[in-house]
């Protein structure tokens, strides 16, 4: 311990086994900074808002608040956007993609909608999950062209809100009993063999007599599909519920009944046209 700090300053008083504490003040630089925080802080309190009270903040005497700032800065970007806006929600959908400018700004729009909206269900990268299409491929329930796509996204599927929302039946066939277990046994079996994976022949005769005469008219002749029901093509082995035995048996027994939102009322016309744009062109638009 320096004797000469000592001398100037003294003690605390406090010495444990002879060593003692000095009682030497703070740096005067370190004192003022902190007096200077604590004024600013007062003014701060003063001028904006601070202090949590039961359901808001005070105001602050000059009126600041970071959502009206927000606010200002959306609406900016929607004034300078709204001449594009307003081509997009007028412009005929098929000629969005022939106009280069209009194409890459209901593209890029579109993308940013689609994250916000559309991701949790489709994907980030729209690749889809089970029970939710992927919309890169070229595998369409209700159809591929832009005209199908946004009707699709304004209305929705099955959605009881929107009267025109798309609207598939496939029936439940073992829960609703319209067919016997080996029926279904033998049509899961034909369904499976058409994509090419090799079946008992005797099953896949009789299980396309069943396909005939109780799937065919959704799904149809070929089992290619059927955009206007919504009937999956079913001999591309690609699979919305997934291809194996046990998924197909489950999808013919209960059906799925695949539910989407309708948009029209949540979305503007031109944030429609901008994720239908978005969507056609991921690679499996017509
Ligand atoms: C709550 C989940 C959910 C959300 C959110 C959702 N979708 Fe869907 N979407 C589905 C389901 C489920 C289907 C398939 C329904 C069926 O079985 O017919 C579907 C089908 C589609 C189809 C038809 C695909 C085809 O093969 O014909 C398109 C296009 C589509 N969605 C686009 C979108 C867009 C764009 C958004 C965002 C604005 C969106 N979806 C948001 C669940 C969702
Ligand atoms: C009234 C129309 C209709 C009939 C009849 C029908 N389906 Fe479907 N099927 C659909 C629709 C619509 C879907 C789409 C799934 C959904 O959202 O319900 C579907 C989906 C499927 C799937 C799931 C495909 C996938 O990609 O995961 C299979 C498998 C299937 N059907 C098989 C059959 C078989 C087998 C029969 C006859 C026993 C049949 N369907 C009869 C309309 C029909």
């Amino acid at each position: 311990m320096s004797d000469d700090l000592k001398d100037k300053h003294g003690t605390t008083g406090h010495s444990w086994d002879g060593i003692e504490e000095l009682n030497t003040p703070l740096p005067r630089w370190w004192l003022y900074t902190f007096y200077i925080c604590i004024v600013w802080g007062i003014i701060y309190t003063i001028l904006y808002p601070a202090w949590p009270l039961v359901n808001r903040a005070t105001g602050g005497i000059l009126g600041y608040s970071s959502r009206a700032e927000l606010a200002e800065q959306v609406a900016e970007v929607e004034n300078a956007n709204a001449g594009i806006n307003q081509r997009l929600a007028e412009a005929e959908l098929t000629q969005i993609s022939a106009d280069p400018e209009l194409n890459q700004f209901a593209v890029s729009a579109g993308a940013s909608v689609f994250q916000t909206w559309c991701a949790q269900c489709h994907g980030s990268g729209a690749a889809g999950a089970k029970g939710y299409p992927n919309l890169l491929d070229d595998d369409w329930l209700w159809g591929g062209s832009i005209e199908d796509i946004h009707y699709t996204v304004s209305h929705g599927i099955r959605n009881e809100e929107d009267f025109d929302a798309r609207y598939s039946q496939m029936p439940a066939f073992g829960a609703d009993e319209l067919l016997e277990d080996e029926q279904i046994d033998a049509v899961v079996n034909y369904v499976m063999s058409l994509s090419g994976t090799p079946q008992d022949p005797a099953l896949v005769e009789e299980g396309a007599v069943v396909f005939e005469e109780n799937c065919a008219a959704c799904h149809g002749e070929q089992a290619l599909g059927d955009r206007e029901q919504g009937a999956p093509n079913l001999a591309d082995a690609i699979w919305l519920y997934g291809g194996d035995y046990a998924a197909i048996r489950e999808t013919v027994e209960n059906a799925r009944f695949g539910v989407m939102p309708a948009w029209a009322n949540r979305l503007s016309e031109a944030q429609i046209r901008a994720v239908a744009s978005y969507v056609h062109q991921l690679g499996g638009g017509e």
